[in-house]
């Protein structure tokens, strides 16, 4: 299968359950619909189901989890966009969703979204420790993150940020999905690895595309982490160099998997280099 019929048919999976699990009515159920269905590449989701296919088992089994992972995505990027964190008008190509409902609807769709999450994947207790690890990791990048506009950092150290803001997450899904899936501590540890690597890539990509794209391009404003980012720190080559070694090693941790990762290496391959 075609990279692009894997994507758009796990995107489709994924939209046909998300809009399943989130709520109709009322304001709050608006402004989370609003933000999950504003047209995320669902990037995380499909690692998840990727991560069934290197097992070997039905990609249903990890659909909730998938699904788990994306509303918690969704709702970081929410919390992100806030004014007291990047303060960023634009999303997913769309307003915001404190432009459009405002400051406190924003936040409580956030937390709405985060426990909705937890809710669905309540019955996979250590897929759900797996997540809720990953995410405090994530909130402690994102404030550190924050902190680190008032202050030189260095190459190590937005490196640590980068992991634990991004890379975290995507550990989480390929980690929750493979202890649903039952997979042995050494195909746990293969997969983490690539992960780990293809998380860095992919905040290093996010922070090359931030100076080199347009808005329109990547669906929210250009040069909001130019401050901060790794092109800022040691230029764009340099930036982009490592952003392809990280790749690399993504891809050359799935070894041991044979063909039965080809999923999972087009997705390192798509995202970094074309996202
Ligand atoms: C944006 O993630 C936040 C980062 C960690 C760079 P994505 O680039 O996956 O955003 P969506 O889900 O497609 O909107
Ligand atoms: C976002 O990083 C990471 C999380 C939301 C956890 P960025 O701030 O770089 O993401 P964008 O550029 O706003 O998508
Ligand atoms: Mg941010
Ligand atoms: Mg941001
Ligand atoms: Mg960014």
């Amino acid at each position: 299968m075609g990279i692009e019929a894997l994507l758009s048919g796990g995107k489709k999976r994924i939209d046909r359950e998300l809009d399943r699990y989130l709520p109709r009515k009322g304001k709050l159920a608006k402004a989370m619909r609003y933000s999950v269905f504003a047209g995320g590449k669902r990037f995380r989701p499909v690692l998840c189901l990727a991560t069934a296919k290197v097992l070997g088992r039905p990609e249903k089994k990890v659909l909730p989890f998938a699904c788990a992972v994306e509303l918690i995505h969704t709702f970081t990027l929410i919390h992100d966009d806030l004014p007291a964190m990047d303060n960023s008008d634009f999303r997913r190509g769309k307003p915001a969703c404190h432009k459009v409902f405002g400051e406190a609807a924003a936040i409580l769709a956030g937390d709405a979204l985060n426990t909705l999450a937890f809710e669905i994947i309540a019955d996979q207790p250590a897929a759900a420790r797996e997540l809720a690890r990953a995410l405090l990791t994530v909130v402690e990048g994102q404030a550190v993150d924050i902190e680190s506009k008032k202050r030189k950092v260095s190459l190590a150290d937005l490196k640590k940020i980068h992991s634990w803001k991004t890379a975290a997450l995507f550990k989480a899904c390929v980690r929750g999905s493979a202890l649903i899936c039952g997979a042995s501590a050494a195909q746990i540890k293969a997969l983490t690895k690539y992960a780990e690597h293809l998380g860095l890539a992919f905040q290093i990509a996010d922070d090359i595309l931030d100076v080199t794209a347009t808005a329109e391009k990547i669906g929210k404003p250009v040069k909001a982490d130019i401050g901060k980012g790794f092109p800022r720190l040691i230029g764009l080559e340099k930036s982009r160099t490592l952003a392809e070694q990280e790749k690399i090693k993504a891809i050359s941790a799935l070894k041991s998997f044979g063909g039965k990762a080809d999923a999972l290496r087009k997705i390192a391959e798509f995202y970094v280099l074309s996202k």
